[in-house]
Formats: structure tokens, sequence, C-alpha cells
């Protein structure tokens, strides 16, 4: 592949600190090899996770400086809330610390036990949050997502078949909603096609369920259907997001993610009577609908990120370079869950080392193994993150947005 060019140049720079195999023994030793607990200034580069570990530009700096911290009726929220609905269109904007503040807030107002929310594939803090309210998570991936080395496009697409009968079996009244998660992160970062939100909006509508969007990654799936959906490919990604947001009645997001901030995130519906009993919740435990638990200096950093990840060049940059490291894993023998996708490549660890059981942890071991070995942090995605339900024994090396450079990545 071809050198990419980073479309940004470095201002602000922090040190990272090589340790000999030894030094890192002994790290490994001290946290019970559990990468979790490896303090960050012992790790040269840290591919843990992309959520919250953006650099932020020269102009989110200035707009933290910008940020007004009034309690109530901060103009923080109002020039947030204004980049939400251009961006979204959906009416109400509520504001709160993380993702899974928006998800605890949405599925403690909408679920009771007896209930059931499918997903293309629930991300852990949506399922758990699910889960605690006493309804029933349920994960509906295409069938052949099951197999990590088939190269088909939209791997992350919802089995549209198995939603209709599941509405079917169950009933429209036993589901308060109807997510899909963009891009599909538990089932390896996948993008979900414009025809397939398409498809989940028209069943959703014909039973009158709301259809909402994990949409942490939106800007990195518009790209993939800008590159992979013919009727898409003269759209702008922003044309494209907007297009995807107008399918659904409402989303949670994670401003950690598609919106480089290092914290934040919000929960948004067209249902006016929702969000009112949303609000309430807000105030229980998040704080003021003008700030929910954020900072205003926050609130001004996500709204400039909300316009700035849907730069085309910065997307192209973004997508290639995750590839890239993907086709050099691949192409060293080692498979990965195939195709690359948005954020993380996914090595399939359990099929790289079949002489590891499952009881033994493959991804885990991988994980130990890249640390001791050149001082790189992963996550494994498997079967000490999910126990008994885990599909798949992978190690996940997700990529921070603007932050290594190609030589980090080589
Ligand atoms: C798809 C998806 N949904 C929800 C979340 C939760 O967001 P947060 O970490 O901001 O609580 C994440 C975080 O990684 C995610 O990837």
């Amino acid at each position: 592949m071809r050198t990419i060019i980073e479309p940004f140049r470095i201002k602000s720079v922090e040190p990272i600190r090589q340790t000999t195999p030894a030094e890192r023994e002994g790290f490994l030793k001290a946290a019970g090899y559990n990468l979790f607990q490896i303090p960050a200034s012992d790790i040269l580069i840290d591919l843990l996770t992309d959520s919250g570990t953006s650099a932020m530009s020269t102009e989110q700096w200035a707009a933290i400086m910008r940020g007004d911290e009034s309690y109530a009726g901060s103009v923080s929220f109002y020039r947030l809330k204004a980049a939400v609905q251009d961006l979204t269109g959906f009416q109400n904007v509520i504001p709160t610390h993380q993702g899974r503040a928006a998800e605890r807030i949405l599925f403690s107002t909408v679920c009771k036990p007896g209930h059931i929310v499918p997903n293309n594939t629930h991300f852990d803090t949506t399922r758990a949050n699910i889960e605690f309210t006493g309804a029933k998570a349920v994960d509906l991936p295409l069938p052949e997502a099951c197999d990590t080395q088939a190269r088909i496009p939209f791997k992350g697409n919802m089995d549209v078949a198995a939603l209709a009968r599941l509405i079917e079996a169950e009933g429209a009244k036993k589901i308060p909603l109807v997510m899909v998660t963009v891009t599909n992160n538990s089932g390896g970062g996948q993008p979900v096609s414009m025809a397939n939100l398409e498809a989940v909006r028209a069943i959703t509508a014909k039973h009158g369920i709301p259809f909402y969007l994990d949409a942490c990654r939106f800007a990195e799936n518009a790209y993939f259907i800008q590159q992979g959906e013919a009727a898409f490919s003269t759209w702008t990604p922003k044309q494209i997001a907007q297009r995807m947001f107008s399918l659904a009645d409402g989303c949670t997001f994670s401003a950690k993610k598609d919106a480089f901030a290092n914290i934040g995130g919000f929960l948004c519906t067209n249902n006016d009577l929702l969000a009112a009993q949303e609000k309430d919740l807000l105030i229980l435990t998040e704080g003021f609908p003008t700030y929910g638990g954020l900072a205003g200096r926050d609130l001004d950093a996500i709204a400039v990120g909300l316009e700035e990840v849907l730069h085309p060049d910065y997307l192209q940059y973004r997508i290639a370079s995750t590839a890239y490291l993907g086709r050099h894993i691949a192409d060293h023998g080692v498979p990965i869950v195939e195709p690359p996708g948005g954020h993380a490549i996914y090595i399939d660890a359990g099929r790289m080392l079949p002489h590891i059981p499952r009881n033994q942890f493959p991804g885990q071991s991988l994980g130990v193994e890249l640390y001791r070995h050149a001082g790189v942090r992963s996550v494994e995605i498997g079967s000490v993150m999910f126990g008994e339900n885990a599909r798949h024994e992978l190690l996940r090396l997700a990529i921070p947005r603007r932050v290594y450079t190609q030589s980090h990545i080589d």
C-alpha cells in the first residue's frame, strides 16, 4: 500500500517511553497479566481503545477556551445543540458524560422486565444497561459474519429477516426499540449499509417500533457507505450521515469516538414526552439538561469535533490507515477479521494459535505476548471479555484518532 499522508501536522507532543523486555516481564507479573492494570507510562504504543484517546485539534482547544461554565443555559450547550441538530435533525439533544450514561437513561426509561431489544451487535455497556432493567438484549448479526475470513462488504449489517421473525414471534409490544450500532464495534468494526438501515426503518415503521442508532462511529460508517454503495458515491460524508440519522427516531452517542473528544456523549429523540422523562432522570445523576455531567468547555470541544470528523481528507486517511495496519498483519500470515473495519484491526487469535485451548484464552495470551515483545497494548475480545457468550477469540488493536503516525504503525 502507498504511504498515507496524515492530514495534519503536530503542534504539541507527548513523550512515549521505551522499556526493556525484562522490565516488561516485571510489569506483566505485577499486573497479574491484566493489561488494564499496567500504568500507561509503561506502554510504548497504546492500542487498548480508540475511545477518548483522540488528539484534539487547534480549533477544539480554542473552543475549550470559549467554554461557558454557566450552570443553566450555557452558551456552549446551544452551540452543541445546533451542531447536533444540523447533523441529526433530532428535536431533543440531551448531553451526558459519556455514551453509557445516555444508554442508562434511555433504557431505564423505555425498558422493563420481559422486553427485548434487538441490535446488529450490542456493545457490552449497551447490553449491560438493557439487562440491568430486566429486559433482554438480542444480537442479530448477519449469519455470514460468523466467518472472520469472509470478505463481504457491510459485514456489520443487521439480519433483517431475523428481525422480522423476532417481531413476528414476540410481538411488537415487547420491543421498546430496535437499535443498530454504526459501525458494528463488537462485530469487528464493520460498517452497516444505508440499504440495511433503510430496511430496518421500513420494518420498524411498519410495526410502530422506534428505531435508534448507537452512533459512536457514524462518520467512519458514512465513509464506508460513500465508498461501497454506488447510490451515495457522489454524496459528501456529511450528507450521508444526515441521511443515516434521518432514518432513525433517536440515538445514543459517545463523543469519545467520532467527535475527537476526550469525554462526553449525548442522547437524542424526536419524542418530546420521552425527552421530558429522560431529562428528569438526567438531573438525578448527570446534571442540569444544559450540561449533563460535562463542563461547558467539553460541550464546545464536541461541537467542533462533530464538524471536523466529517472532513473527507480525514476520513480517507482514517480508513486507509486502519486498512494499512490490517493488510500488513494479514500479509504476514496472521488471520484478522476481514475486511478491515473502521477503528480497529481484530486479530483472530483462536485461528492464529490453534494449540491454545479456549479455556487458556488465546486472545489474552497473544495480547500479553505482544506487550512483552514490543510494549504494544491491545485488548482481548473473546472469552475473557464475554465468557461463554464469546463467538470468537479476538485481539483488538484499536487506533486512537490522529495520534500515531505511519512509523508507529509500521
Ligand atoms: C458501540 C459502542 N457503544 C457504546 C459505547 C459506550 O460509550 P462510552 O465508553 O462513552 O460510555 C462504546 C464505547 O466503546 C461503543 O463502542
